[in-house]
């Protein structure tokens, strides 16, 4: 069955203050998702107070975190095993672009990473751009569901230009050709203006949103929209 999942990626952005600010003001309208599913991914810092004010504010939502460590815990300085991350989230993002380019993060990177998410029970969001991305990481996820992927154009990360809806639900499907029945989104440049162009389409499943989830209200409308 078609999903309708709409993640919140963001990003280096907020200080807990300001991370107070946007749940307070998401939680404004009473949000009614019906049938969608929300999942936010704040930075490592905010992800203990984050997710303990979903439950309490019972927003309704769920969180991610937007990376892990692609080694177990131990003698690793400065990294956030999956079991740690585990502990506030339910999602992880694996293989964002921007990791990819800043970070130096290749297909072997990205497999273990993929890899500890699964082992400890963490649902990987997995980003590519390309269908060879899609089937490098075929032999980690194989019947490891569940797993999501997120097909995220480069040219249209954080541009304000986004892909067709009809190129996105094309990719959406080859990539669901190769991976099998697990939900694909589309991520870049994606308001509450464009979204429902998104979710419309047969073959995807949601979408990843930037910067426009920066925003409360303008989050809120995405899913209202989507
Ligand atoms: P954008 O970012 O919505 O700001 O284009 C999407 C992403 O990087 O996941």
């Amino acid at each position: 069955m078609k999903r309708n999942i709409i993640v919140a990626n963001w990003k280096s952005n907020k200080t807990e203050s300001e991370a107070k600010i946007w749940l307070d003001g998401f939680n404004i309208g009473g949000q009614e998702f019906a049938g969608k599913e929300v999942i936010i991914c704040p930075s490592f810092t905010l992800l203990p107070m984050v997710s303990s004010e979903v439950k309490s504010q019972k927003l309704g939502i769920k969180v991610g975190a937007q990376n892990i460590s692609r080694f177990g815990g131990g003698a690793y300085t400065g990294e956030v095993s999956a079991k740690q991350v585990r502990e506030f989230a339910d999602f992880v993002i694996i293989g964002h672009s921007e990791r990819r380019k800043n970070f130096a993060e290749n297909e072997e990177i990205i497999n273990e990473k993929i890899a500890q998410a699964i082992e400890n029970k963490l649902t990987p969001i997995i980003c590519v751009s390309s269908l060879e991305q899609a089937k490098a990481i075929k032999e980690v996820v194989e019947n490891n569901f569940p797993f999501i992927v997120a097909y995220e154009p480069l040219f249209a990360i954080g541009t304000g230009v986004a892909d067709t809806p009809e190129n996105a639900d094309k990719m959406a499907t080859n990539i669901k050709n190769v991976l099998g029945r697990t939900p694909v989104l589309y991520g870049g440049s994606v308001i509450s203006g464009n979204v429902n162009s998104f979710t419309s389409m047969s073959g995807i499943d949601g979408v990843l949103v930037g910067k426009a989830s920066l925003d409360p209200l303008e989050f809120a409308e995405i899913i209202k929209n989507a």
